[in-house]
C-alpha cells in the first residue's frame, strides 16, 4: 500500500512539475515586453516541464533502487511541489470547464473552411514528425457575418486576412506564397495583416517579397505584432509603407467601397510602454467597424467601442492540441479562452485566427489558416 501512494504521489508531482511550467509560459507571459531575456527564460520554462519530471523520478528512484518502498522520499518531493500542482489544477479545471461547456452559438455568424495543403519540395527543409505534423495544412476559413442595419452598398464586402507568417526556416516564402496565391483567389476587397512577419531579420526580404504580390481594390492594412517589436518595429514599419501598404499602428481610418462608408482600426498599444490610447477609436455606431489587433488580449478592451469586428491572430490556436481537451499552451492572459474561432461580448464580435506560420514549427490538430470575412 505504501509503494502504492508513493507512486500515486510521485506520480502527482511529475504531472504538476511538468504542467507548471507550462501554465507560467502560458498564463503570464502575455504580460511581459518580448526581449531575449523573455525568450530565455521561455526556453528555460520548456527545459523545466521536462527536467523536473525526470529529475524527480530520479531522486525517487535513487533513494533505494526500488523506486520508492517507504513514505521517505516521495511525500517530501510532492510536498515541495504541490503549491505549484494545485495552481496548475485549478487553472486547469476552470479551462477544463469552459471547454466542456461549449462555445456559445453565434446566430449572425457561419463558418465554413476547407483544407488547401501545400505540396512540399525536395529542397525544402523536413519537418518534425512529418505523419502528424499540420504546419502545411494550410486552412481556408469562410467566415460570414450578418450585421444589423448594415448599409446595403456594403453587403458582400469581403476582407481578407493573414496574420503570423513567422517567416523562418520552416515557415519558408513557398508556404506563405501558397497562402498569399490562397488569398488573392478569393478576389478580397481589401486585406488586413495582424502581425508578427518574420522571426528573424534575415527573412526580411523572403517576406516581403512575397507579400509583393498582395493586391487589393480598398487597400492592405497591417498592425504589428510581439514579434515585430522584438524583430525591429520600425524595419517591419519600413518594409510596410515600402510594399504601398498602411500601417494602421494606433489609427482609425473611414474606408469607402462605391461611396458608401465603413471604419478601419489598428492596434499596437499591448507592445507599447505607452498607456493604451483609445480615443481614435470611432463610436459612430451606424457605421461598419472593423478593429485589427494582434492579439486577442486586447479584445475586452476594444469592446467597449462597440466594433462589429475585431480580427487578430497571436496564439496561433495553440499549435498543439489534443482530442477532447484542446491546447494546453496558449500565449493569452485569458489562457485559452480565445484560444481560436469566433466569440461574441455584447455586440461585438471577436475572430481569433490560427495563423499561416507557427513558433516552434509543429502543429498537432491545429492547421494553420487564411481568413475570408464576408459581410451581409
Ligand atoms: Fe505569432
Amino acid at each position: 500500500m505504501d509503494l502504492f501512494i508513493n507512486i500515486l504521489l510521485l506520480f502527482s508531482a511529475c504531472v504538476g512539475g511538468f504542467l507548471l511550467p507550462l501554465t507560467v509560459v502560458n498564463r503570464l507571459f502575455s504580460w511581459l515586453s518580448d526581449s531575449k531575456f523573455k525568450a530565455f527564460l521561455e526556453v528555460l520554462l520548456y527545459l523545466l516541464s521536462f527536467i523536473i519530471p525526470v529529475w524527480l523520478c530520479w531522486a525517487a528512484y535513487s533513494q533505494d533502487r526500488t523506486i520508492l518502498s517507504s513514505l521517505s522520499a516521495a511525500p517530501v518531493l510532492f510536498l515541495g511541489i504541490a503549491p505549484l500542482w494545485m495552481t496548475f489544477a485549478a487553472y486547469t479545471c476552470s479551462d477544463i470547464f469552459t471547454h466542456l461547456k461549449g462555445k456559445p452559438v453565434i446566430p449572425e455568424a457561419s463558418i465554413s473552411q476547407s483544407t488547401c495543403p501545400y505540396q512540399m519540395r525536395p529542397e525544402d527543409p523536413g519537418i518534425f514528425m512529418p505523419a502528424m505534423n499540420r504546419i502545411y495544412q494550410l486552412d481556408r476559413t469562410l467566415l460570414r457575418i450578418e450585421i444589423d442595419g448594415l448599409n446595403p452598398g456594403l453587403r458582400g464586402l469581403r476582407f481578407g486576412h493573414l496574420t503570423d507568417f513567422h517567416l523562418g526556416k520552416h515557415c519558408h516564402r513557398s508556404f506563405l506564397k501558397h497562402a498569399v496565391d490562397l488569398i488573392m483567389a478569393e478576389k478580397p476587397d481589401l486585406i488586413g495583416i495582424t502581425g508578427d512577419f518574420v522571426n528573424f531579420r534575415k527573412y526580411m526580404d523572403d517576406c516581403f517579397d512575397d507579400l509583393a504580390e498582395l493586391a487589393a481594390p480598398l487597400g492592405i492594412y497591417a498592425v504589428r505584432g510581439n514579434h515585430d517589436y522584438w524583430v525591429g518595429a520600425d524595419l517591419i514599419e519600413q518594409r510596410i509603407e515600402a510594399l504601398g501598404f498602411v500601417l494602421l499602428d494606433d489609427k482609425t481610418l473611414e474606408l469607402h467601397k462605391d461611396n458608401h462608408p465603413f471604419i478601419l482600426s489598428g492596434t499596437e498599444q499591448r507592445w507599447k510602454k505607452d498607456p493604451p490610447d483609445v480615443d481614435h477609436f470611432c463610436s459612430d455606431s451606424s457605421l461598419l467597424k472593423i478593429v485589427l489587433a494582434h492579439t486577442p488580449d486586447d479584445f475586452p478592451l476594444l469592446v467597449g467601442h462597440n466594433p462589429h469586428l475585431v480580427i487578430c491572430g497571436h496564439t496561433h490556436g495553440g499549435q498543439v492540441c489534443f482530442p477532447f481537451f484542446g491546447p494546453v499552451v496558449v500565449p493569452s492572459v485569458y489562457g485559452r479562452r480565445y484560444a481560436s474561432g469566433l466569440f461574441k461580448e455584447k455586440e461585438s464580435l471577436l475572430y481569433v485566427s490560427r495563423g499561416i506560420g507557427c513558433y516552434p514549427p509543429f502543429r498537432m490538430l491545429c492547421n494553420p489558416e487564411i481568413t475570408i470575412v464576408e459581410f451581409v
